[in-house]
């Protein structure tokens, strides 16, 4: 496996590929999700290329950057044992300049849930996600359903700006009790652990009002808060796939997301129905 840092070591390498290239952008600290990512690349693509980039301009002020779990050397056996060809490790002076164009992710869809407590937060997802797809060139790029508004909102840009990509939409991965794989899972202790299996009960919940014929949002949703209750929640919402409101389910064309604290982790979940 290359190991590439710098835009002409991606360029040289990305040029000389033939035939499909499959791309998984990441922030590191891999784990099975990631994996699962890289995986489904591996099998429908001819190459498959991984970034490792934590991203600065899409945490803000005070948040978890300078904290964020980093295991570079764990993540280079990860990539080379599975398979990959190349992994792309730039630093932050490599993928930015002082001076830039804007990209400002569209604000009805962007200042809402993970954006109202992250204001321009998707911004700066959207601002690396378009670098890393003009460097990597890829035909296939690989996003988790777990991260549904950054999936939405890339699809968006994709669509939107024309970009010659398919983005795949990958299922969330979870642990055995139901918790979704993140890389802040491992900020919690015993008890906070515990109480994050919340998240995942709660849209179990709804699972079960809905196979019994509920239809109405406002009654599940109330549901989900009872389960929730002893957390400190942030939201929780059922939108149809394009993140707007509804008042009733409808049948594969909703998501139900949620966000709570756990001491001070931020945990996101949801299911599409
Ligand atoms: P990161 O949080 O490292 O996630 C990288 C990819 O892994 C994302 O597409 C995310 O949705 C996916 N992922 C994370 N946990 C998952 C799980 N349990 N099951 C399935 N997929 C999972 O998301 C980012 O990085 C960044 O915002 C990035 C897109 C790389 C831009 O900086």
């Amino acid at each position: 496996m290359k190991i590439l840092k710098t835009i002409n070591e991606l360029n040289a390498f990305r040029n000389a590929l033939k035939g499909t290239v499959g791309f998984v952008p990441t922030m590191g600290a891999l784990h099975n999700g990631h994996l699962s990512l890289i995986q489904k690349s591996l099998q429908e693509n001819d190459h498959t290329i991984v970034s490792i980039f934590v991203n600065p301009t899409q945490f803000l002020e005070g948040e978890d950057f300078h904290q964020y779990p980093k295991k570079t050397d764990a993540d280079i056996k990860i990539c080379s044992l599975a398979g990959v060809d190349a992994l792309f490790m730039p630093q932050s002076d490599v993928m930015y300049a002082p001076l830039e164009p804007s990209i400002l992710a569209p604000a009805s869809k962007a200042y809402i849930l993970e954006g109202f407590a992250r204001p321009g937060h998707f911004d700066g997802v959207l601002r690396v996600v378009l670098k890393l797809l003009h460097l990597s060139k890829p035909t296939h790029a690989y996003f988790g359903k777990k991260d549904a508004q950054q999936l939405y909102l890339i699809q968006n840009m994709v669509k939107t700006l024309f970009l010659e990509v398919n983005i795949v939409p990958c299922e969330i991965v979870r642990e055995e009790d139901g918790l979704a794989l993140s890389s802040r899972n491992i900020y919690l202790d015993t008890e906070q652990r515990k109480e994050a299996l919340l998240l995942s009960q709660s849209l179990q919940t709804a699972t079960r009002a809905i196979i019994s014929g509920q239809r109405e949002i406002d009654v599940i949703k109330q549901e989900m808060k009872e389960v929730l209750r002893p957390l400190h929640v942030e939201y929780v919402e059922i939108l149809n796939r394009d993140f707007d409101t509804m008042r009733t389910i409808v049948l594969s064309n909703t998501v139900i997301l949620v966000c709570a604290k756990v001491g001070q982790t931020r945990l996101i979940d949801n299911l599409w129905i």
